[in-house]
């Protein structure tokens, strides 16, 4: 069984409605557990817990919310050292396109390195010219097919990694990558 917690921050619903696609998309890929957890809700326990971890914030100038560097600041201790060789990702909604989402995604694979998460990217095309090589974006409340299936995309290939490389179930990990989208 691999363990996957989306992790998420949201002021206005729609980092938190892309959690939702993460996680549905996790969820097509059998024998995993899932946790969909906000900030608020979501402890040190939960970190321990997750062999996979999908993070996602709003942008915030450009960077992650306060309250998701909190909650790193806050669960660093007793957590730092204990989750080396998880797997990690990032997700994150802003204001429109060009506006930081991919740096903001890159800020938080930049916290999870720093607790030694093995964080990816995925290469795929889940539409015409929409990838997610840092990690899915949306401009605002994600509406779009390609957004939504970039959220869902993000998902499964974590819980595709989780199964194939901490579960031991080879035959989940992804065949060929789609690099021409749907
Ligand atoms: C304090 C603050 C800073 C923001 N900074 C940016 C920014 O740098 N770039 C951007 O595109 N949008 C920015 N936004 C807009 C949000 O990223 C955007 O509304 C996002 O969709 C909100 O996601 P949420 O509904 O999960 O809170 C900012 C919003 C707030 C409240």
């Amino acid at each position: 069984m691999g363990n996957i917690l989306v992790l998420y921050d949201s002021k206005t619903g729609y980092t938190a409605k892309m959690a939702r696609h993460v996680a549905e998309g996790a969820c097509a890929v059998p024998g995993v557990a899932l946790r969909l957890k906000s900030v608020d809700e979501a402890g040190r326990d939960d970190i321990l817990w997750a062999d996979g971890l999908a993070v996602g914030s709003p942008t915030n100038l450009g960077v992650m919310s306060w309250k998701m560097k909190r909650f790193w600041d806050d669960v660093s201790d007793g957590v730092w050292g204990k989750v080396d060789g998880k797997i990690a990702c990032a997700f994150s909604s802003s204001g429109g396109w060009g506006g930081g989402s991919e740096l903001t995604c890159m800020a938080l694979l930049t916290v999870l390195m720093n607790f030694g998460f093995l964080v990816f990217g995925v290469t795929d095309y889940v539409g015409r010219q929409f990838t997610l090589h840092y990690g899915a974006v949306a401009a605002g409340e994600p509406r779009d097919a390609k957004e939504i299936a970039a959220c869902r995309r993000l998902g499964k290939r974590l819980a595709q990694w989780v199964a194939g490389y901490i579960d031991g179930r080879r035959e989940a990990l992804p065949g060929p990558i789609d690099t021409r989208g749907e």
